[in-house]
């Protein structure tokens, strides 16, 4: 065990620069309202995987490893559990952080951490013993009817210092330990917020929320966002009404992050985010529907003007269908906001979605997901299911992606799970016609389940008549528009290929049965294709 008193006492200017190897620090970069995540100064879309809760422990490490390896994944998300890093007040033990920083430099993957302490899925858990003990001086929530609810209070200032504390602790460690930039993100808490409450209703709560919105809330870009007209001001009912008790709840637990945050970003300032637990999108729900108080699609302003040390709120999402799921994407990748997705279920069909829109995604609890991804001990990297075979095509060109979602060059559709099959992306001069269905040569069919309706594609436009495509589950043609309009036109060349260490490399040019009949065709199989055009005139 690694245990020191206190690691930031060990800082110093000579300890801290000592290594040769000194990375440049990862950076989110913003222009025109899209997103870039720059990893060594490159910008880098994260095909991530994350542990399951339990996995951040030596013996279980070697799983989580394989089941990258086999996802052939990029960053590897996982846990830091206050009650094990700081097991007695004011003790830190880094050897588990070590121990990470070890294993994914051996294997080139990059990690993201993520801190569960004073909230994981809203309760308190992941405090230590010593806090769990002591309900007096670090308080849960009472609810309206004066029970106790499982989820801290953010009106507990000695939990809040005490996590800032052992936070600034553990991210002084990585400012020393790692600087060649191992670790690109840090997620603060997870999931945060109640689930039974919709706020606290404890006297200290109650007299704080009889006072007056603060002034950073009443900005007139703040209310116009939550639908509140300019100049309001009052007390939390006077401005808010129905919405008061989330809103006062959303800002608590933001303020209580903001100040653990803060205290990280002041001694090691990596990008740092909070993860959501969603409310459906739709349908605008009542708070006591949902876990009150995280960064819900609702409260994303008063996160934003409460936790300015976050740089971003990310959503998990779990929802399922087209329209719900394409929602919670716009939604979450706003002109302030980068959309990153640290937790999703094992489905592909929006995978490009979050590419052409964000900087990362992840399913959660890779190592209990998919067991067989493991064998004696060792991964298996051949295995033919959907997720793995995206990465495998498309981790070799991360870097690409992110460079070309951050300039805006990309545009995705998905298999719509009803209505009309054939899809339109305006790609300038020419319209790409995208047909979903699987099947051979012109008599595609589609599932009849829409459940099973996954296909998608992506286009890159890399100039006027030059495009990537990436796709599966459909067949594509052009119509050539605007300056082509009405013009006669022909494939120059359309190359079958894959990226490897950042080059494009050739497997095939397709040409007579493969682009005769309706143009070229993605089975399940995702497959990338680079395609010139050309009109005849
Ligand atoms: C969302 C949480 O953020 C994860 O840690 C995990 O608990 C999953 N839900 C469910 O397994």
């Amino acid at each position: 065990m690694v245990f020191a008193l206190s690691f930031l006492v060990l800082l110093s200017p000579a300890v801290s620069c000592s290594t040769a190897y000194e990375a440049e620090m990862p950076v989110l970069i913003e222009k025109n309202g899209r997103y870039a995540l720059l990893v060594d100064g490159e910008p880098f879309f994260m095909f991530g995987g994350q542990s399951a809760n339990s996995s951040t422990w030596p013996k279980m490490l070697p799983d989580v490893w394989n089941t990258i390896e086999s996802m052939h994944a990029n960053t590897l998300e996982i846990p830091i559990y206050w009650e094990q890093f700081e097991p007695e007040p004011g003790k830190y033990d880094y050897s588990i952080i070590q121990l990470l920083l070890d294993q994914a430099r051996e294997r080139d993957v990059r990690l993201v951490l993520l801190w569960f302490a004073t909230w994981k899925n809203g309760s308190n858990h992941y405090m230590p013993e010593w806090m769990k003990k002591d309900p007096r001086k670090y308080p849960n929530i009472v609810g309206k009817d004066g029970q106790p609810v499982d989820s801290p209070s953010p009106h507990a200032t000695a939990a809040m210092e005490a996590d800032a504390k052992a936070f600034a602790n553990f991210m002084a460690y990585l400012k020393v330990a790692d600087p060649q930039h191992t670790v690109i993100l840090v997620q603060v808490q997870n999931e945060p917020g109640t689930w039974g409450s919709v706020r606290d209703f404890s006297p200290l709560a109650q007299q704080l929320f009889e006072q007056h919105v603060p002034e950073v809330l009443l900005q007139t870009p703040v209310l116009e966002q939550l639908n509140i007209p300019a100049g309001a001001k009052g007390t939390w009912e006077e401005v808010f009404g129905r919405d008061a008790d989330e809103y006062f709840h959303a800002w608590s637990v933001a303020r209580y992050i903001e100040y653990v945050a803060a205290a990280g970003k002041a001694v090691n300032p990596l990008p740092m985010f909070v993860n959501a637990a969603l409310r459906d999108p739709l349908t605008n729900p009542p708070a006591t529907h949902y876990e009150s108080g995280g960064p819900t699609d609702n409260v994303i302003p008063i996160w934003k003007a409460a936790a300015p040390s976050i740089d971003f709120v990310a959503p998990d999402i779990y929802l399922r269908g087209d329209e719900t799921v394409l929602k919670v994407i716009d939604l979450y990748s706003r002109p302030d906001n980068a959309l990153m997705v640290p937790e999703t279920g094992d489905h592909v069909k929006y995978l490009y979605k979050v590419i052409e829109k964000g900087i990362g995604y992840a399913p959660f609890g890779i190592d209990s997901r998919w067991p067989q991804a493991v064998n004696g001990g060792r991964a298996v990297n051949d295995l033919s299911d959907p997720l793995f075979q995206e990465y495998k095509l498309l981790v070799p060109m991360a870097g690409k992606l992110a460079q070309w979602g951050f300039e805006g060059r990309i545009q995705s559709v998905v298999e719509p799970e009803s209505g009309d099959p054939v899809n339109r992306i305006d790609l300038g001069n020419w319209e790409a016609v995208i047909r979903f269905g699987l099947g051979h040569r012109l008599d595609l069919h589609q599932d009849p389940q829409p459940e099973n309706r996954t296909g998608k594609i992506m286009f890159i436009k890399l100039s006027e008549n030059e495009f990537m495509a990436v796709g599966t589950g459909c067949r594509i043609t052009f119509n050539p528009i605007r300056e082509n309009e009405g013009k006669a036109w022909q494939y120059l060349k359309v190359t079958e290929g894959y990226y490897h260490n950042g080059e494009f490399q050739m497997i095939r040019i397709l040409n007579g049965d493969e682009t005769d009949w309706g143009g070229p065709y993605f089975s399940q199989k995702p497959t990338l294709l680079h395609i010139k055009l050309v009109t005849r005139e």
